[in-house]
């Protein structure tokens, strides 16, 4: 295991990602509970991360002394480097001009770091962002490589095995940045890359069964990738103490539900209730129109069918969510000195605090596609783990306006072509998300001798690496002609068809 100290760099996430991807398993600690952290995993090595704070400002964050204590190996990383530096008995200045983006470093002498990639004399891409810079390195310490902007590019004291980059070997902009790191974790720590998904999913089946006992667990399925994997997993540590409770609230893509029901109970034999809830809902998001009172009502609603179904069941005593890593990474600020906060993300939001039950979590340490990559360990096709993210509140905010059970019927049919005519061209996987939107406006239209008033059917495609922003996908022109033919005439009810072409920002990638 490598212990990542987090000094909140806006990047830390991906150093996990690069030491996950050489095979060996990794956590990220914010500095304040590093100390505990290291205690708790005994780490083979550690990694000091960058940060948005500099060394000789006052009250900025420092590394624990007992990593230093323990012997291990370390890597400081842009700030890790300087507060190493620091910490060590060497000097660290702001510096009055800052090196940010793609700087060229020559290596000066051989190390560890290195072995099998760079050589002495030769010059080497990577990716700066620093404004401050160590001016007196540590005793011990050597310069190993060196750029016109940071003399102190890469330093070593290979005797304890101390490393410093000015640089960022985890972005993707230092092109071996990925090989390096996996050198620090392999040849510098003497870590074997040998874990695996199939090793966490025997680890994380003993730990759910140490967690739950002989208790009864209930999971909330959306449909979605992290639930189903979550439920599935829990099912195979513990049987059928699992019950999963699907909501069908009528905002569903077409034939979701019944996809959900085949998957669960006929493929993997899980025990699941399905609540047909949609009358209900229709009913509440009757003249409702603005989005977020759209949100809180389904939201709301969403909580007390499940409570119900839960009372139903004779209780739970655990509930089981599909959390993933980046909602429980703490995350670490400097306003107003260093403190702590902690994101959290609940999948039904405000259950867990609602219904005072434990919650099981065995997707807590996994990425998204690390999530995938379980899933299909636990024999889910590629199809099912590679589907596109779908918003809790489901079509009810892809239907601008009040939403009727008419008006959900129309979207499915038109969403389930658009997604059938990606499919068919290849593109599914290449795109983020995809979907139909069902405007709140009639245009007129001709269809043979016949005029037609109908609703206007928006289609939106985007690329995106985390929803956080978005690009449009650049479908070519034909394929959409194609979509807009079919919705038009297969789909009663709409007779115009149009693409969104904003981006995020400005614009969401959901409209509502
Ligand atoms: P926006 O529309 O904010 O969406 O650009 C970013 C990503 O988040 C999804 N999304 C949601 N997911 N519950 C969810 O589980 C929600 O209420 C919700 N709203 C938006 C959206 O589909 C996109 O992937």
């Amino acid at each position: 295991t490598i212990l990542i100290v987090d000094f909140g760099s806006q990047v830390t996430q991906l150093i996990a990602r690069r030491v996950r991807e050489a095979g060996v398993y990794c956590e990220i600690a914010p500095f304040a509970t590093a100390e505990e952290a290291f205690e708790r995993l005994k780490p083979g090595g550690i990694i000091l991360s960058g940060s948005p704070a500099g060394v000789p400002e006052e009250g900025s964050p420092r590394a624990p002394q007992i990593l230093f204590d323990s012997g291990l190996p370390i890597l400081g990383i842009c700030y890790g480097q300087q507060v190493m530096t620091h910490q060590l008995g060497g000097r660290v200045e702001a510096g009055d001009s800052g090196e940010f983006g793609r700087a060229f470093l020559t290596v000066t002498k051989q190390c560890a770091l290195f072995e099998g990639m760079w050589e002495v004399g030769e010059r080497h891409q990577v990716w700066m962002s620093h404004g401050d810079k160590v001016t007196q390195f540590a005793p011990g310490f050597e310069i190993v490589a060196t750029s016109d902007g940071a003399p102190f590019a890469v330093i070593a004291d290979e005797k304890r095995k101390y490393y410093g980059t000015q640089f960022h070997p985890e972005v993707v902009h230092t092109p071996d940045g990925a090989r390096l790191l996996a050198n620090f974790v392999h040849h510098v720590c003497g870590l074997k890359g040998d874990w695996t998904m199939g090793a966490y999913r025997e680890a994380k089946i003993a730990d759910i069964r140490a967690q739950v006992g002989d208790g009864r667990v209930i999971c909330g399925l959306s449909g979605g990738v992290d639930s189903s994997v979550a439920a599935i997993l829990i099912h195979e540590a513990i049987g059928d103490q699992l019950t999963c409770v699907f909501v069908d609230h009528g905002l569903l893509r077409l034939n979701e539900r019944e996809q959900v029901e085949t998957l669960f109970r006929d493929h993997y034999n899980i025990p699941l209730v399905v609540v047909d809830a949609e009358e209900r809902f229709m009913k509440g998001l009757e003249g409702v129109t603005d989005p977020e009172a759209k949100r809180k009502f389904i939201g709301g609603e969403f909580i007390g069918v499940f409570e119900e179904e839960a009372k139903k069941l004779g209780g739970a005593d655990f509930l089981a969510q599909g959390t993933l890593y980046p909602d429980v990474i703490e995350s670490v600020s400097f306003t107003g000195g260093p403190s702590v906060t902690i994101k959290s993300h609940h999948n039904v939001g405000g259950l867990p605090e609602r219904m005072n039950m434990e919650l099981v979590e065995p997707l807590r340490e996994l990425f998204k596609d690390e999530v995938r990559e379980l899933g299909r360990e636990l024999g889910l096709n590629d199809q099912f783990v590679g589907r596109h993210p779908f918003p809790g509140p489901g079509l009810a905010i892809r239907i601008p306006g009040e939403v009727t059970k008419e008006r959900c019927d129309i979207l499915r049919k038109a969403d389930a072509i658009y997604l059938d005519e990606i499919r068919k061209a290849g593109l599914y996987d290449a795109i983020w998300q995809a979907f139909a939107v069902l405007l709140p406006v009639r245009t007129v239209g001709v269809m043979g001798d016949y005029r037609t008033y109908d609703s206007v059917c928006a289609l939106r495609a985007v690329t995106s690496v985390d929803g956080m922003t978005a690009d449009v996908y650049p479908f070519d022109a034909g394929f959409l002609t194609n979509c807009a033919t079919r919705i038009v005439n297969e789909v009663k009810g709409v007779n115009r068809v149009v693409y969104d072409y904003t981006s995020k920002p400005p614009g969401t990638i959901e409209w509502e």
